[in-house]
């Protein structure tokens, strides 16, 4: 079954949603660098080669529909910030921004009655869950550590223990 080119339109420019926000990542993660705090820039630093495994799994996914690739340019991402804090509340906007795009992609998907591109949009909104629910949570932290030097060590620790990601773009 041919993608349907509205379909094949929106899937293309999600491909660029996620790269924005995996270059956005490598932001924040050169802003971490530049601060005490190494184990966020890991975490960010992380998140930004999974948001290209996002991205790849949509790129993925049109060459396997026969669709044509297109990629457009990226905006020059966020680079200042004002503490930890704000970095983790720029990066909830911004996934917040992407379930809705998922959100709208899904709708298209229904009403084109594409089974297939529903499957793999249905992933992704799990995933924006997962990921949303993580950057709340370390902002819960963040708020309750408040200044306190060594209860921000210890959230920059745990941050640091993040692990590459398994994902791969195929599955
Ligand atoms: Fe791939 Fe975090 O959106």
């Amino acid at each position: 079954m041919s993608l349907n080119p509205e379909l094949a339109k929106l899937l293309n420019a999600q491909i660029n949603h996620e790269m924005a926000a995996s270059y956005s990542y490598l932001a924040m993660a050169a802003w971490f660098e530049q601060t005490p705090y190494s184990g966020f820039a890991n975490w960010m630093y992380q998140q930004s080669a999974e948001e290209t495994v996002h991205a790849l799994k949509f790129y993925q996914f049109l060459v396997s529909r026969d669709a044509a690739v297109v990629l457009t340019p990226l905006a020059m991402p966020q680079a200042e910030f004002t503490s930890p804090l704000d970095v983790f509340a720029t990066s909830l906007r911004q996934e917040e921004t992407v379930t809705q795009q998922i959100n709208d992609l899904y709708d298209v998907a229904e009403r084109v009655r594409d089974h297939a591109s529903k499957n793999l949009l249905l992933w992704f909104l799990n995933e924006q869950i997962e990921e949303e629910k993580s950057v709340r949570d370390i902002m819960d932290r963040l708020t309750l550590a408040g200044d306190d030097p060594a209860s921000l060590l210890v959230l920059d620790r745990e941050a640091g223990a993040r692990k590459e990601t398994k994902e791969s773009a195929k599955n």
